[in-house]
């Protein structure tokens, strides 16, 4: 079967974070070229490029920052993702969302399914949650791809959980919570699983993490040991860090299975990506 979407004509909006240093085709914009909160300018620049399709990865994703500033939360990742839905329509193009595994409530003890219906904690979930709405209102041709625990971006672009480990690795213990449940999700293999349904021309909504769950204390387990350093782990409960509502369960399960085990990608992002970096 030949798709009817061509990689070359596929724009990527915030492509300038950790997931978007892995789209290596198409046309793509950064923050700086393209705020998606200026109505005008994303009809125009989407006008201008005419794409096929639309990755929107363009989102305020610091947890803690959406909590302080809900307003700047509803104006990116909900407004924002009405711009671009908007421009998508006008132009027919496919819009693939990427959503996050925080629209649940943490509530289930098994992993999350596709259908399971969505109740977001905190302010993040629920400006998320606002664009998937916002997507599926307005529009027939999306995928909506949820996202856990991401990982990716190397010494240069990873923020989250697995760059924050390896920054401690100086310190003599390092705590990982150990009773809240989530699935790891590679950023490369995102964006591989998201290609594909581009070019299968698959719509609706998916689950897009690596395959398993585990906690976040597993997580940092896999990465001492990979990067091969000395170092104490201790394991706390999710209530040991404060900041923004954070639940017991965000872990996923895939009614299409395009990822690979969560270890196998876990370990090569480190071997690939981290090891040359720790050893200078
Ligand atoms: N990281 C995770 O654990 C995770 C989990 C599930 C889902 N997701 C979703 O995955 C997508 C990609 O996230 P990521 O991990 O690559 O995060 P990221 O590194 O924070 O990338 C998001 C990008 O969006 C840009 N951005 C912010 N506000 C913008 C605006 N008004 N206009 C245009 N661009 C804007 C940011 O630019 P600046 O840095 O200049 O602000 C950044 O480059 C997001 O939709 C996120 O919600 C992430």
């Amino acid at each position: 079967m030949t798709s009817k979407i061509d990689l070359n004509k596929v724009l990527t909006i915030g492509a300038g974070g950790m997931v978007g240093s892995y789209v290596n085709f198409g046309i793509k914009t950064d923050h700086r070229s393209l705020d998606i909160t200026d109505f005008h300018e994303v009809v125009r620049i989407v006008k201008q490029h005419k794409p096929q399709a639309i990755i929107h990865l363009a989102a305020e994703t610091d947890v803690d920052r959406c909590d302080r500033d809900p307003n700047y939360a509803y104006l990116v990742n909900g407004a924002g993702t009405y711009n671009v839905a908007t421009a998508a329509s006008e132009v027919g193009a496919k819009l693939v969302y990427v959503s996050t595994a925080g629209i649940f409530d943490g509530e289930k003890t098994s992993p999350y399914a596709e259908d399971n219906q969505p109740n977001p904690q905190n302010f993040y979930g629920r400006s998320k949650y606002m664009g998937e709405l916002i997507v599926r209102g307005m529009l027939k041709d999306y995928i909506i791809a949820r996202a856990c625990w991401m990982f990716g971006g190397g010494p240069e672009k990873d923020l989250k959980f697995v760059g924050k480990i390896i920054r401690q690795f100086e310190k003599q213990e390092i705590k990982a919570v150990n009773d809240a449940y989530g699935s790891p999700t590679s950023g490369k293999d995102l964006v591989g699983a998201i290609k594909r349904l581009i070019t299968d021309d698959a719509t609706g909504i998916f689950h897009l993490s690596n395959e398993g769950s585990c906690s976040r204390y597993e997580v940092a387990e896999l990465i001492i040991e990979t990067l091969g350093v000395d170092v104490t782990l201790t394991p706390v409960g999710l209530d040991y860090f404060p900041g923004a509502n954070r639940v017991k369960n965000e872990a996923m399960s895939s009614k299409k299975k395009l990822m690979r085990p969560w270890q196998e990608a876990l370990q090569e992002y480190l071997e690939t990506e981290w090891k040359t970096a720790i050893k200078n």
